[in-house]
């Protein structure tokens, strides 16, 4: 892999960790670490911290700073024991559709933006304990729509929790779970239901 630079935490990041303590407990994986923003932050609320990265880098670096996390190297789920079962797992994935003159693998989601967050969301419920829930953050650049398809096909819940516009993009956080707890069309708000009808396919 080509030496990527960890990814310096900004609004998307900011946006995630906000929403971490209200559902942090137990058990709680953070995909995609980068400076271990997320993980530090469900550290304060959860048993056990492990956070992985596809970028060797992330690891080292992480590894130093949060002796009390577990980090380990992994693409996706690869390096992680399917025996393994979390409470919470947290995503802020590579978002955004490649860009193939300026490769960027924080940011580089796939050719549309969401295969990696697919790809994510075929795998994930192996490691999620039955009532275990998933924080995902994407933004209107990920084919929202597409995303909405494969968490129906994959037969997860999910609501909307918090959103930011920004210049160009509007970012979205997700809490998603396979147990039947979220009952999404009711408990929205208007804010959250203008929204859900703007990205309907
Ligand atoms: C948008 S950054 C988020 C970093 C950090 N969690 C935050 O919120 O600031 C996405 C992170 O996912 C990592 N990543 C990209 N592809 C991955 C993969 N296939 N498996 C694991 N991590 C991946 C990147 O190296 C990067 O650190």
């Amino acid at each position: 892999m080509s030496d990527f630079e960890i990814y310096e935490p900004r609004e998307d990041s900011f946006l995630l960790q906000k929403q971490i303590k209200d559902y942090a407990k137990g058990d709680v994986l953070d995909m995609g670490t980068g400076s271990g923003i997320l993980a530090a932050e469900a550290l304060k609320y959860a048993d056990r911290v492990v956070a992985v990265d596809i970028n060797p880098k992330v690891i080292s670096h992480c590894k130093k700073l949060y002796p009390a996390i577990e980090f380990r190297e992994s693409d996706l789920f690869s390096n992680i024991s399917a025996d393994k079962k979390f409470d919470l797992i947290i995503f802020n994935p590579p978002y955004l559709p490649d860009e193939p003159l300026a490769p960027d693998i924080a940011l580089d989601g796939g050719p549309l933006g969401f295969e990696l967050i697919e790809c994510f969301l075929q795998g994930v419920s192996d490691y999620l304990e039955p009532d275990g829930k998933i924080l995902l953050l994407f933004s209107s650049h990920s084919r929202p729509a597409m995303i909405h398809k494969v968490l129906k096909k994959k037969g997860f819940r999910y609501k909307l929790i918090a959103t930011e516009k920004l210049a160009f993009e509007e970012l979205y956080v997700y809490v998603i779970s396979r147990f039947p707890v979220l009952h999404s069309d009711i408990s929205l708000d208007m804010n959250v239901y203008n929204i859900k009808k703007d990205l309907k396919p």
